[in-house]
């Protein structure tokens, strides 16, 4: 007997292109090319290393303190969520905060999760364009719906247009929020305090709701302010700060559902207010801040000499994006792989994907390098990303060369 299909059709959004494109990279490996991974935006894995004085915190608490194993309550542990409220209502401005405003939830991927399959089907939340695709595919899983999307351009330093957002919200009335990553991966862009209010303005006059995944909001630099949602939000428009703030009866089904599973692992919670209010954590922070930019400004000074790409300073997290000038991208170009087996698995591999994806193939295939293709981020746009966490200099800059001199032989520059 047939079985009617039981998977929800939406499942087709779901794509995760950071870690789709490892499975090519380790079929090479098998076939003996050695990769350099730089797709993946996990610091501990790139080499970093956890400061001894955190590792020693959440040492104490697990030796120390049976509470640690136990369940907390379901909204999050009480004291943790009363020290960043106060931490949230220190900064300047903006809408107040109280432990009940905050829920924890196993990071923010559980959070996006749960936020989009708690809405109703046909309610949609706009994004960006390139878009974390962690929140694209679990907004575009519920219904099998194309993606509602507002671009964020590489020509204005990947700022958004709010004419655009506004134009979008109009004319989709079934839009009941509007979604961003503020500092943004993949682009690094920062949004300035009067795009921000400009986004809030929308929402406040359409009714909508903001959510802000303030991931990276640590790692802001090159001289720009940063301005978290709390600051902006006002006290008429629902927000959720991805990291903490949040109000109004939706997010009364987010604690429910919590409470179906319990709680969030109590542990993290427990080290959160000795992490954050140790005396070491502000230079701890601002150390990171500075290395980030080095690296970021060493990637823009580095690919704006590379042809055919366009390349932009960014202000924030620890990911450079790169795209290709329309029309640079040809079928037909390749990049040279010595052993034929390679060779017969990459063209097989290079069908029907888009530009960007199979100029990376190539580059995988021929030089090594791992990178991941812009389109992976439900964009038009063909170009890459790269991470800014490899911790030897030399390295990071060999890659660079690596990357660029693929440009230049793929493109024939
Ligand atoms: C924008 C953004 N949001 C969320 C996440 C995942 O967050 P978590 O580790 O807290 O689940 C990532 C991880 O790369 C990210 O880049």
């Amino acid at each position: 007997m047939q079985h009617p299909p039981i998977v929800l059709e939406g499942y087709r959004n779901l794509h995760y292109e950071i870690r789709e494109i490892v499975d090519f990279g380790h079929a090479l490996q098998r076939m003996g090319r050695p990769i350099t991974w730089e797709n993946i935006g996990d610091p501990v894995a790139a080499g970093e290393k956890v400061e001894p004085w955190i590792k020693e915190i959440v040492a104490d608490l697990v030796a120390n303190d049976e509470k640690s194993f136990a369940y907390c309550p379901s909204r999050g542990v009480l004291a943790t969520r009363e020290f960043l409220a106060a931490k949230a209502n220190e900064r300047p401005g903006g809408t107040k905060v109280g432990p009940d405003d905050i829920l924890f939830l196993n990071g923010i991927a559980d959070g996006v999760d749960k936020i989009y399959d708690l809405m109703k089907k046909d309610a949609r939340v706009l994004m960006p364009s390139p878009s974390y695709p962690t929140h694209t595919s679990n907004e575009g899983k519920r219904g099998d719906y194309p993606h509602l999307q507002f671009r964020l351009d590489p020509a204005t330093g990947w700022l958004p247009d709010l004419e655009e957002i506004e134009n979008k919200v109009r004319y989709n009335p079934q839009v009941v929020a509007i979604a961003l990553v503020n500092p943004d991966n993949p682009t690094g862009a920062v949004y300035p305090r009067k795009t921000l209010e400009g986004i809030v303005a929308i929402a406040r006059k359409y009714g909508l709701f903001v959510i802000c995944d303030e991931i990276y909001c640590n790692i802001v630099f090159n001289g720009v302010e940063k301005v978290h949602l709390s600051q902006v939000l006002g006290d008429d428009v629902p927000g959720l700060a991805l990291r903490g703030l949040s109000k109004n009866e939706y997010c009364g089904v987010l604690v429910k559902s919590k409470m179906m599973e319990v709680c969030s692992t109590t542990l993290p919670q427990m080290a959160l207010p000795r992490i954050y209010g140790d005396p070491r954590w502000p230079a701890h922070k601002a150390r990171r801040a500075k290395m980030f930019e080095a690296r970021a400004n060493q990637v823009y000074e580095y690919f704006r000499t590379v042809p055919g790409v366009i390349a932009r300073p960014v202000h924030g997290a620890f990911y450079y994006a790169v795209t290709f000038e329309d029309g640079v991208l040809r079928p037909g170009q390749s990049l040279p792989i010595a052993d034929p087996a390679v060779r017969a698995f990459v063209e097989k591999s290079n069908e029907g994907v888009a530009p960007d994806k199979r100029f990376v193939q190539y580059m995988m295939a021929s030089e090594g390098v791992c990178v991941t293709p812009l389109t992976g981020f439900h964009t038009d746009l063909n170009g890459f990303r790269i991470t800014l966490l490899n911790p030897d200099d030399a390295e990071r800059a060999r890659t660079l060369e690596r990357i660029g001199d693929s440009i230049r032989r793929y493109i024939g520059a």
